[in-house]
């Protein structure tokens, strides 16, 4: 089995001096004590730069927040997959819930920054879940799969999938490890069926992931890691829960 994978995404967290101190205080403890899991962090972009000096050789990856879907050209405001690579990013976050609800991105759109990442070489983080409304109504594995069948490119070789229920993410609130274990099930089984390619790719939970519950969730079949958003940007709650894996 693959190594699992220990995701930080920091959000829109994080000056020049707080993102460099952080990114070295886990370069500092990963030299100390290697780890059983890769450790990915995912800082706003303007510390791409700063951050990759600062976990340079230590072997924690880089990954970007989002991309577009095209190439390169006249998208103000935009970041290319290319210059992600550029700037020594090996992931990028794609379809992330507060961008999916908070900006409107649909899963074609997804699917292109997906494709598009894979394009450069990027191993794209594709979130997916479901809304409270969707889960009261009992359509969470519906929902999951048709994301998972309309987001990830077909020919996926590269690929990350994130389950991420939309109502868990920054409110404390987790599913039940039965629930958690269903939706990583019918992941595994789209995938299987219909991106052959990419059946064997990691599948991360994210939402209110904690040191006090990194063990439990870490030990439900198919979870092949987390994607922390608040815990991460505490270098020792970060700490914590990358070496719950072990
Ligand atoms: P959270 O965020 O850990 O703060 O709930 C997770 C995420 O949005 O990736």
């Amino acid at each position: 089995m693959a190594r699992r994978l220990i995701a930080g995404n920091w959000k829109m967290n994080g000056l020049r001096a707080d993102g460099t101190q952080l990114a070295g205080d886990l370069a500092d403890r990963i030299a100390a004590e290697p780890l059983t899991c890769d450790l990915l962090i995912c800082p706003p972009f303007t510390l791409l730069a700063d951050v990759a000096d600062a976990i340079d050789g230590s072997g924690i990856a880089l990954g970007g927040q989002d991309c577009h879907g095209a190439a390169k050209g006249a998208f103000t405001g935009s970041v290319a997959a290319a210059m992600l690579v550029d700037l020594g990013c090996s992931h990028v976050i794609v379809g992330h819930s507060e961008r999916r609800h908070g900006l409107g991105e649909d899963d074609e759109t997804v699917l292109a920054k997906a494709a598009a990442a894979q394009a450069v070489g990027l191993t794209p983080i594709v979130c997916v879940g479901e809304t409270a409304g969707e889960r009261d109504a009992g359509s969470a594995l519906d929902v999951v799969s048709r994301q998972v069948r309309h987001s990830v490119p077909a020919n996926s070789g590269r690929l990350v999938v994130a389950y991420e229920p939309v109502w868990a993410i920054g409110t404390g609130r987790v599913p039940t490890s039965d629930d958690i274990a269903a939706v990583h099930a019918e992941i595994r089984a789209v995938l299987r069926a219909d991106r052959p390619d990419a059946a064997a790719a990691l599948i991360l939970y994210g939402g209110s992931a904690k040191p006090d519950n990194a063990a439990e969730i870490l030990a439900i079949d198919e979870v092949g890691g987390l994607l922390v958003g608040g815990a991460s940007l505490t270098a020792a709650d970060f700490w914590a829960i990358a070496t719950s894996c072990d």
